[in-house]
């Protein structure tokens, strides 16, 4: 890894084995890009892909050398001086004028990265990633911007995030300010996003760039089911294994936007940031904004292979602390089992035959506190209901903690019912516009979390809670999307702040309790999937998935998901059937295969289930418990996609290549048909690896395949509905 200036070409080059990234001084003195792709050797001069040319309808910075912004790769473009495609940002000064030229002043390279203040980021030693900050200043607002870019040793990845800091007299306002834009020289890709709603998040659909502009966003206040700010550019003839694809993750968890662009010159514009929409920050004198982080990533191995890089890089440079590449308890939670409706007997009557079963933690849900009874009330009332807890949750720990469990519970900090204590004492803190309706979602409104005091009420009334009692988890909820997003009382040239402080208000809670009480394990949820994103990750190692956890759903949507996020993070659990979502009653065997290639768990009264399948479960803990570490965190190979056929098979291989665990699942059985062979992947060819009674080496596995046939399948069938396998591969000495 490094970065190299030349002065004279006034050109940056970063670079590592992998990948190469050429920025330079344009002739203007704003910053433009020369490459970005694989490694290339380090060079003096790259200034030859340049396009001065004449152009008609162009507008020129310099007639006489042709320089053109609309004709060149930008780094982060304004709109209005010559560049009519995206723009990164918009600054707006006193007299109205949205023009900036940002012109290069200075750099800095230094080893390591510094954090983003208040944000979530990517983080590494002085050894394992380098940071150039470009700093560039507009002389006519007196407005400063500082371009930072991250690179990292051993992985294909760029960090990036952009400052303004306003050093001079104006008032300025920020309009719109951007993480990233990266600028292709072709278009030839394909558009892939992780889109769904709730019950069916991050489905891939793949989108063909052609001419103008496709988009994906969120406006809901959280990253939402409906749009991941995860996206992925890919060749049209990249698979799974082979080819190109560069994916764009955003640190960020609340509205974004990201966008292709191609124009009519064939180029591509990829933009990624804060929804521009739902933003705007005025910028007094002496004051900075710091937008979230953008990770761009790129592989010649295929999407698997991509999503093997943004895997290990959240696993090694984002998740922070005692979570931080550990395996992940197995854990039971009663939701499902009990919803609301439960006694302290019940909880441990479940917990008790849970730790029979061999489950590691136990998960108190909703419905503990206040008058919750129903979702109609009690949210925002952090206090134990003496009828569910009549020691309160000390007592109930400790109890679970007597039986050899560890104990965790939920809590949905962000909300309040309107029948609640809190919201009968503070009418004025959640959002809403005076004078108008707010609407509800789930009968809850959302606490203004822009506000310090509502952050610091809710930090006090949980660390009373959770510093009396011996917990070990939490599992931080937010189950409706925000509307109606009104600061009372701000300023009105303030409002424009508000989703972004909401956002800033969350990450100031989760690092307060997280620093307060740093080995608890935090799983963030949102109705399920509704905040599965890179930032959410940095406080909450692990994210509850879906609250579809029908075995077959879960088959598709696990899939999804493992596209930009590690298996370690996706909460996974084992429910009962009829499964209360699909009604599907899917055995108890694919309904734990599927679930444990995530942070696994079951979410069900084990106490209700035959003696069967209680054994089963007792199996499938163990199998866990003796294989976690390459389930949660081997390197995955996607195989066979239940979007294409109504099969699902992935495997996982251990770092060195000496073990695997592969996973096959079939959702709809076809009768009468040959048994097609399946090509394994990530093994080493040299290798033999044992597979039941049989052996094979690793060359034969990934180019001749497995037939999908009982005889080289030991254990179970994959031959009718709803059967599965989960296979151990290990390579013999
Ligand atoms: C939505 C979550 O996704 C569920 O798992 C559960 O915690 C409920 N909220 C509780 O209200």
């Amino acid at each position: 890894m490094n970065i190299t200036w030349h002065e004279t070409s006034k050109q940056f080059h970063l670079y590592n084995d992998r990948i190469s990234y050429v920025l330079y001084v344009q002739p203007n003195g704003e910053l433009g890009q020369l490459y970005y792709g694989k490694r290339i050797h380090d060079k003096k001069d790259f200034r030859y892909v340049v396009q001065h040319q004449w152009k008609a309808l162009t507008s020129y910075f310099d007639m006489d050398n042709a320089f053109s912004l609309e004709l060149n790769l930008q780094e982060y473009p304004s709109f209005g001086s010559g560049d009519y495609d995206a723009e990164a940002f918009c600054l707006v000064e006193e007299n109205g004028s949205r023009i900036s030229n940002f012109i290069y002043q200075e750099h800095r390279i230094y080893e390591g990265k510094a954090e983003l203040p208040g944000l979530p980021a990517t983080y590494g030693t002085a050894k394992e990633v380098m940071t150039l900050e470009v700093t560039l200043k507009d002389a006519v607002s007196g407005a400063l911007l500082i371009l930072s870019y991250s690179i990292f040793d051993r992985t294909s990845v760029i960090a990036r995030h952009a400052e303004f800091r306003n050093v001079g007299e104006q008032h300025l306002l920020l309009d719109r300010a951007l993480s990233a834009c990266l600028d292709l020289p072709d278009a030839d890709y394909d558009w892939m996003q992780f889109s769904g709603s709730w019950g069916r998040e991050r489905f891939p659909v793949i989108r063909k760039i052609g001419t103008g502009t496709i988009a994906i966003e969120s406006r809901r206040g959280h990253s939402s089911q409906n749009a991941n700010p995860f996206v992925i550019l890919k060749r049209k003839e990249t698979s799974e294994i082979q080819g190109e694809a560069i994916g764009f993750s955003f640190v960020y968890s609340g509205n974004f936007l990201a966008q292709a662009q191609k124009n009519t010159d064939g180029r591509l514009r990829i933009v990624m940031g804060i929804h521009p929409e739902t933003f705007s920050w005025p910028l007094a004198p002496g004051e900075s904004f710091v937008t979230p982080e953008v990770l761009i990533g790129r592989s010649e191995e295929g999407l698997s292979g991509l999503s093997r890089i943004f895997h290990h890089l959240y696993n090694d440079h984002l998740v922070r602390g005692y979570w931080q590449n550990r395996p992940r308890p197995i854990l039971l939670n009663n939701w499902e089992a009990t919803c609301m409706d439960f006694t302290q007997e019940r909880i441990l009557d479940i917990a008790k035959k849970g730790k029979e079963a061999g489950v590691e933690l136990f998960v108190l849900d909703d419905g503990w506190f206040g008058a919750r009874d129903d979702d109609r009330r009690g949210l925002g009332d952090w206090v134990e209901n003496p009828k569910k807890l009549p020691q309160g949750m000390k007592g109930l720990a400790e109890k679970v903690n007597e039986m050899g469990l560890k104990f965790g519970f939920w809590i949905e900090p962000e909300m309040v019912n309107e029948d609640s204590d809190l919201y009968r004492a503070h009418p004025d803190w959640i959002l809403s516009v005076p004078g108008r309706k707010s609407s509800l979602g789930r009968w809850q409104l959302v606490l203004d979390f822009s506000k310090p005091e509502v952050v610091e009420y809710i930090y006090d009334m949980l660390y009373r809670v959770i510093k009396d009692a011996p917990i070990s988890y939490i599992k931080w909820d937010m189950n409706r999307s925000i509307s109606e997003c009104f600061s009372i009382g701000k300023d009105p040239a303030h409002q424009g702040e508000v989703y972004h402080r909401y956002i800033l208000g969350v990450y100031d809670l989760y690092e307060r309790l997280r620093t307060a009480f740093p080995e608890i394990l935090f799983e963030s949820c949102s109705s399920g999937g509704g905040r599965f994103d890179a930032g959410m990750l940095y406080y909450a190692p692990q994210a509850w998935c879906s609250d579809n956890t029908d075995g077959e759903d879960r088959c598709l949507i696990q899939y999804g998901t493992s596209f930009g996020y590690p298996i370690s993070s996706i909460g996974a659990h084992v429910s009962a059937v009829p499964n209360q979502q699909t009604g599907r009653a899917v055995p108890i065997r694919m309904r734990g295969n599927v679930a444990m290639f995530g942070a696994f768990g079951y979410e069900l009264d084990l106490n209700e289930i035959s003696d069967d399948e209680f054994e089963i479960v007792k199996e499938q803990i163990a199998f866990v418990k003796e294989h976690r570490m390459l389930l949660q965190y081997g390197d995955l190979y996607r195989l066979r996609s239940p979007f294409e056929k109504a099969q699902a098979a992935w495997i996982s291989v251990s770092g060195d290549r000496k073990e695997a665990l592969l996973a096959v699942h079939t959702m709809r059985a076809t009768v009468n048909h040959l048994p097609e062979r399946l090509k394994l992947a990530g093994l080493d060819p040299e290798c033999l690896y044992q597979l039941g009674e049989n052996s094979y080496y690793g060359d034969e596995l990934m180019e001749v395949g497995l037939p999908m046939k009982d005889a080289c399948l030991p254990g179970y069938r994959i031959d009718q509905d709803d059967s599965s396998v989960v296979l151990y591969l290990k390579a013999q000495a």
